[in-house]
């Protein structure tokens, strides 16, 4: 297991064995079958590709009305609990009292990417956002602090952990493409990727 620096984002690669995956896409699964993956609508009233859940006492939501976290599942339940193998990663690689209160569920099929953006609508950007990928690798690329400028990009795979947080929290980064078929870890394919926030 290497750390690599990339633009103070902190990439343990490979940090996740194959069981301690398959683990994670069980419990996931769990979540999944009470809180299903739906298609946010961006504020401009395109739907993103990418499919969504979460779990915890906040979900992120997207629609015309724009960007925010929201206690209930858009079917009106609850979140379910953020399972316990996810949240000792959290713990693993922060090392913080604190923990968080949103895993937010992100769901890449072959096609689906995401835009550049920066996470910014948690209350204390002082909190780290900790990524996990699983699945089909994810060309994930990383900018600056203001928006444009040059990026790099690195393939992320499955059981890699990216910590975003210090002078990094609020640094632009996106996912150009899934490589399909990389893995074969998800029967059907495809990408997810858990981002664990602290929201309030
Ligand atoms: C995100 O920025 O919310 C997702 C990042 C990723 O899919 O790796
Ligand atoms: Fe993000």
């Amino acid at each position: 297991m290497t750390v690599l620096r990339v633009r103070g984002f902190e990439i343990h690669k490979g940090l996740l064995d194959v069981s301690a995956q398959e683990a994670l896409v069980d419990a996931i699964r769990g979540v999944v079958s009470v809180a299903p993956l739906f298609q946010p609508d961006t504020p401009y009233g395109k739907p993103m590709s990418v499919r969504m859940s979460a779990a915890g006492t906040y979900g992120w939501f997207s629609d015309r009305k724009g960007y925010r976290y929201v206690r209930a599942h858009p079917n009106g339940r609850p979140w379910p609990a953020i399972p316990d193998n996810v949240l000792a990663i959290w713990d693993q690689v922060t090392g913080l009292e604190r923990r968080p209160e949103c895993c937010l569920i992100n769901y890449y099929s072959d096609g689906a990417r995401m835009g550049l953006h920066q996470d910014r609508d948690e209350a204390d950007f002082k909190w780290p956002v900790v990524s996990v990928s699983l699945g089909d690798e994810g060309l994930f690329r990383i900018g600056n602090t203001t928006k444009g400028g040059k990026t790099e990009s690195i393939w992320l795979q499955s059981g890699d952990v990216v910590v975003m947080g210090g002078a990094a929290r609020l640094t632009y980064h996106g996912v150009d493409r899934i490589k399909a078929g990389s893995s074969t870890l998800l029967p059907k394919g495809g990408r997810i990727n858990l981002t664990l926030r602290v929201v309030e």
